[in-house]
């Protein structure tokens, strides 16, 4: 059934791209099928450059048959297609369940419009449910852990098998419930200014509009312009 959904979110964001466009690519099981979709319109696509957020995305395009471009040497883009663990009615975004967080935040902010795809699981009245993942310079794991928890926030660090998962920028994260859910766009900025915070999940401006299918059922959130 979400599986359903995840593809119906992503084939609707994908029939948004348009042959010469610049397009970024997230990362998760929702994006999967937005690289199916894509692979399969290829041939009306020749002349888009498509960018990854993630090595996983890039593996994943690459075997699909989707050339990846150097997100180095492009300095905007028209459309990132990407997940979300939390969506609010505002279009205020939780991202990075999946860990490329900080990679999709720069994506995004190069990108003239953002869309998320979600099954309805992912629609939240007030964000907070899911843990808010920070990227954090390993050298500042405690000083940042400490300032989180100022903040209201008890930061668990995400661990893999090994010991610390590491993002694809070898950074560590952690992963933030808030016994009460700040102002999004008040914590936002205080994440930012904490040093050793790489990145964060929050996605407060960002995000342009959503495709939710809900069984079966897709439903468009665009954002109002200001
Ligand atoms: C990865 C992400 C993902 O887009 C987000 O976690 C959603 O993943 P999925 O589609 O697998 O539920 O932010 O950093």
């Amino acid at each position: 059934m979400h599986d359903d959904d995840k593809r119906l979110a992503a084939e609707a964001a994908v029939a948004e791209i348009r042959d010469s466009m610049l397009v970024g690519i997230g990362t998760g099981s929702t994006v999967a099928f937005a690289i199916r979709a894509i692979a399969a319109r290829l041939g009306d696509l020749r002349r888009c450059v498509f960018f990854s957020t993630s090595i996983a995305t890039d593996q994943e395009a690459r075997d699909a048959g989707i050339p990846i471009g150097r997100f180095a040497l492009a300095s905007r883009l028209d459309l990132t297609i990407d997940g979300a663990d939390e969506i609010d009615p505002g279009l205020r975004v939780i991202k990075g369940a999946g860990g490329a967080l900080l990679r999709e935040k720069i994506v995004a902010e190069a990108s003239d419009r953002m869309v998320v795809i979600a099954d309805g699981s992912k629609r939240a009245e007030r964000l907070g449910a899911a843990a808010l993942p920070v990227e954090v310079l390993p050298f500042a794991r405690s000083f940042v852990a400490a300032r989180l928890a100022a903040l209201g926030a008890e930061p668990v660090l995400r661990m893999a098998e090994e010991g610390a998962w590491r993002s694809d920028q070898g950074n560590i994260i952690l992963d933030c419930h808030f016994v009460s859910f700040p102002d999004p766009g008040d914590l936002a900025v205080q994440l930012q200014a904490i040093p050793g915070v790489m990145g964060h999940g929050l996605f407060v401006r960002e995000v342009d509009a959503a495709y939710v299918a809900d069984r079966g059922v897709v439903t468009k959130m665009e954002r109002n312009p200001d």
